[in-house]
């Protein structure tokens, strides 16, 4: 079968069992085409949780799947490819994060959204990359344990230095394997480009950046800049997205090897698997988890996130 009849058949199983299909924006271009809503991590779930369908099903990776569920416990929450989970996601825990904490009572724990429902039990408060910034500035506390991504947080205390933070060696593998000298390669061979990154690049590579912000962030920046040429340093299939959707623009990846193996580990077949019941994973919390972790998100919420 070719793959334009597949996701046929995907969109009439999907119409037949009342399912929304949530893509985030760095999986396979044929699997955001059937979704029915693409986005970055957060969006994805604030969709979730405002559609009436009863069934979602997540093409993204585990934490993201685990947030849907958070926002909406009532419903049937996939993870289309239950190998895919975020290493950045499960880098640290909840014992090594109560350890910590009992280090520096004082300070107020931040923590990506890029981390398990489990963790996010003994968060303060969770953030996006678009909101991370916003959030930092507008919590009454003035130091802050930003976990996991000592990279992200980097970037976050340099926009907010009124306030101290402690951070721990966490990141992205895919994002921090960026060289600076990659940047500055790219910008010799296209000269007029502008650079735009994602925060979980290492410091040396966001401070070459003409703009640095999320997925969604970077591709409205994009969209919207007159400039005809930009290097994106951000998973690859961004770049994809923005030439389908800016064909009289530019866009260079930053690197080739800028690729999530566990979001492009989600396959189209995976997709229709999922919808026949032959394959994927119901994700389930306990009730505490879900009163614990929700709270962190309902503080994210309400702070602007
Ligand atoms: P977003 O929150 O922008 O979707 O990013 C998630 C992610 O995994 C970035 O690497
Ligand atoms: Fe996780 Fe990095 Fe992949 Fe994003 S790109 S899902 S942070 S491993």
């Amino acid at each position: 079968m070719n793959v334009y009849d597949l996701q046929q058949k995907i969109l009439q199983l999907k119409k037949q069992n009342d399912v929304c299909i949530l893509a985030h924006s760095y999986v396979a271009r044929e699997i955001s085409e059937i979704a029915d809503f693409t986005g970055d991590s957060y969006g994805l779930s604030v969709q979730a949780a405002n559609v009436p369908n009863q069934t979602v099903l997540m093409c993204g990776v585990r934490f993201m799947a685990e947030t849907c569920k958070i926002l909406s416990p009532q419903k049937k929450v996939l993870l289309a490819n239950p190998l895919a989970g975020c290493p950045m996601a499960e880098q640290m825990d909840k014992q090594l994060i109560t350890q910590v904490k009992e280090q520096f009572p004082d300070y107020l724990v931040m923590a990506y959204i890029n981390t398990t429902a489990e963790l996010k039990t003994i968060a303060d408060v969770c953030v996006t990359s678009s909101s991370a910034v916003k959030i930092a500035k507008a919590v009454k506390q003035d130091k802050i344990l930003f976990i996991p991504d000592c990279n992200l947080g980097t970037f976050v205390a340099g926009q907010v230095p009124e306030k101290e933070f402690k951070l721990l060696q966490g990141g992205c593998p895919v994002h921090a394997s960026i060289r600076p000298q990659a940047v500055q390669e790219m910008k010799r061979l296209h000269p007029n480009a502008l650079v735009l990154v994602h925060p979980e690049c290492v410091p040396e590579v966001t401070a070459q950046a003409d703009y640095v912000g999320s997925t969604t962030g970077i591709m409205a920046y994009a969209e919207q800049s007159d400039a005809k040429e930009f290097i994106i340093g951000t998973e690859i299939s961004i770049s994809e997205h923005l030439q389908y959707d800016c064909p009289d623009k530019y866009f260079y990846p930053l690197s080739k090897e800028l690729i999530c193996p566990n979001m492009k580990s989600m396959t189209l077949v995976d997709v229709y698997r999922n919808l026949t019941g032959e394959d994927g994973e119901e994700i389930f919390l306990d009730e505490e988890t879900l009163h614990l972790a929700k709270k962190c998100i309902d503080n994210m919420i309400q702070l602007g996130g």
